[in-house]
Parts: structure tokens; sequence; C-alpha cells
């Protein structure tokens, strides 16, 4: 109990680097959360620093979420209910992270990391449809609003597995919850697209 315990905490301590607000930070001397859309995530760096950093914030949220899986199996290995905790504890530090005043991102690039790591097909297959929701209307937040809520499906459908279910469902509700104000640009047709220099802090 000891080690899972341990393994959970040291996945919202990972999920707590803030990637993006370090980068923004060194990078440009400010503070993400009051740039753009005000998130501490890979969307926005891209937004406020271009491409390049949106993709190396990407690449580094993401890889939070399959370092911290890494460690959970080697310590506790073969533990489904530990790594399904550890994939939650991840995005939740992103989120709320300690290090940062509990003031992070939405979770998406960690959740990718995480599903990688636990559901690989589900991952890919709703990743693919991800980038094309992103390619067809520019809405980065429909297309991560697609690609959580597509993966409890091919999930069950590809790799049925209790735990790694309950935690995709769990990572779906927590990023639904965090694109609240999203979800609520979308339904006003007020959201920001990316790739357009007309729009707000872009
Ligand atoms: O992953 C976050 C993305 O879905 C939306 O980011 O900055 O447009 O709210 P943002």
């Amino acid at each position: 109990a000891f080690v899972s315990l341990l393994s959970i905490v040291i996945a919202y301590l990972i999920g707590s680097i803030s990637t993006s607000t370090l980068v923004v930070r060194w990078v440009s001397g400010r503070d993400i959360r009051a740039l753009g859309s005000g998130n501490a995530g890979a969307t926005n760096t891209m937004r406020t620093l271009g491409l390049k950093w949106g993709v190396l914030v990407l690449i580094f949220d993401g890889l939070k979420g399959a370092i911290a899986l890494w460690i959970a199996d080697a310590l506790t290995p073969h533990a489904a209910w530990v790594l399904a905790l550890t994939a939650v504890a991840v995005v939740v530090g992103h989120n709320w992270p300690l290090f940062f005043g509990f003031r992070g991102g939405k979770g998406i690039a960690t959740t990718i990391g995480v599903l990688l790591w636990l559901a690989p097909l589900a991952a890919v297959i709703a990743g693919l449809v991800c980038l094309a929701v992103i390619a067809l209307t520019r809405y980065v937040s429909l297309g991560s609003i697609v690609f959580v809520c597509l993966v409890p499906v091919f999930v069950a459908v590809f790799h049925f597995e209790g735990w790694t279910f309950a935690a995709s469902i769990v990572l779906a509700l927590l990023a639904l919850y965090r694109h609240r104000s999203n979800i609520d640009r979308l339904l006003h047709g007020t959201e920001r697209r990316i790739f357009d220099r007309t729009s707000e802090g872009v």
C-alpha cells in the first residue's frame, strides 16, 4: 500500500511541473496565465510563442503522463488500479499544480501521455479523429473534447480492462470540467481558432 500511495503522490508532483508556465516565463518573462486564453497549456503556449514552443510543451506535458506511469509500473508491477489512480493523479497535478498556486492547464497533453501508455490503440485512433476535427474547425478545444469523449468508447472496444476504462471516464470528466469556458465559447461562436491572427491573444 505504501508504494501504491508513493506512485500516486509522485505522479501528482510530476504533473505539477507546469511546463507551459516555465517555458513562457523563460522565453518572454511573462505569465502565460495572463495571456491568450489564460490557460497553462500547449495550445496557449503556441498562441503566445508560436508553433515550435507549443509542440515542445505538448511533448513535455505528454511525457509527464508517461513518466508517472512508468514509475508506477516499476514500483507496483501488474497493479492496474494503481496505474489508473496514477494516471488521474498526474493530470490532477497538471490541472492544479502544487508549485504554481494550483493554477494549471486543462490536462489534454498529459492525458494523451497516460493514454498512450495505458491504452495505445484507443489513444491513437481517438487522436487521429481529434486531429481531423482540429484540421477542419481550427478549434483545439473541440478536438480535445472529442478526443476525451471517444477514448472510453475505444477502450471499451479494443482494450477492455475495468480500471483503464474507469480511468478514461474520470479523465474525460476532468477534461470536460476544465473546458467549461471553452464549451461556453464554442456554443456562442466566440471560441479562439488556431492560426488565426485576428483573434484576441494571438
Ligand atoms: O488542451 C487545451 C485546449 O483544448 C484548449 O486550450 O488555451 O484554447 O483554452 P485553450
